[in-house]
């Protein structure tokens, strides 16, 4: 029989349980074992044909089916698997059978609506969320007042902000009025409540936020709360942008 050595974390990202990032932290808290034995190293490679896997005694499967599905998220509801409070989550707005083992890619804050990715596949959700692979999010912000020329300006060269220098940004006009302007602001970025920051400190802040693209993938046919499964073809030119052979 022939090996195929992987890093763990990776292994464990593939399996769809965790993303690249949370694997190594459950590997940090020594709650991962190989062959019965606790491991700490998150460079340690595995042979997935001979080794086993466990986190918190409980055996990984080695690649379960992977699922990728594009929501539509409403207003109201958070990014996240579990919310400690109990307030509604993403995951609440997909049936049992869909959700099992799914985690959404990257965030979106709870009065954000829009496009929101959610998959089992760790890896792809750890690329397509790194900065190193620059994937495009488009956003229609309703701002207060109308900007002046020198406030789009800003925003499209980057703004300061406290981690540092936003990137160069594309930004479109989509309506303006003396209350409020209609924008469109494209960024490859995922800072914390970027746009939101973005905007407020060119001095128009956000009324309402919507994500309408990410990468090639849009809204188009879909109602808040809706969400469909990617296509192959879909799922196929992820895996070409964040440059993961499938
Ligand atoms: N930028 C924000 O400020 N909020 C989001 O939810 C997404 C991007």
């Amino acid at each position: 029989m022939t090996s195929e050595l992987i890093r763990l974390p990776k292994y464990l990202a593939r399996s769809g349980l965790a993303s690249r990032r949370a694997a190594e932290r459950l590997i940090a808290e020594g709650r991962v074992k190989v062959n019965g034995i606790p491991v700490s190293e998150p460079g340690i490679r595995i042979d997935i044909r001979r080794d086993r896997v466990e986190v918190d005694n409980i055996p990984v499967e080695n690649t379960p089916e992977r699922k990728y599905y594009l929501l539509y998220k409403p207003v109201g509801y958070l990014s996240t698997v579990r919310d400690p409070f109990g307030r509604p989550t993403v995951m609440d707005l997909l049936p049992r059978n869909v959700r099992k083992g799914l985690f959404p890619v990257g965030r979106l804050d709870m009065d954000t609506e829009g496009l929101i990715l959610l998959t089992n596949d760790g890896e792809l959700a750890f690329r397509l969320t790194h900065p190193r692979f620059r994937v495009k999010k488009t956003y229609q912000v309703t701002i207060k007042g109308r900007p002046l020329e020198e406030k789009l300006l800003q925003l499209q060269k980057g703004i300061i902000l406290e981690e540092g220098r936003t990137a160069p940004a594309k930004v479109k006009v989509i309506s303006a009025g003396k209350k409020k302007t209609v924008l469109l602001i494209t960024i490859h970025e995922g800072k914390k409540r970027q746009v939101k920051r973005m905007c407020q400190a060119v001095g128009h802040p956000v009324i309402s936020l919507k994500r309408i693209s990410y990468a090639f993938l849009n809204l188009d046919g879909l109602q808040p709360s809706d969400y469909r499964a990617l296509t192959g073809e879909e799922i196929r030119r992820l895996y070409a942008l964040v440059e993961l052979k499938p």
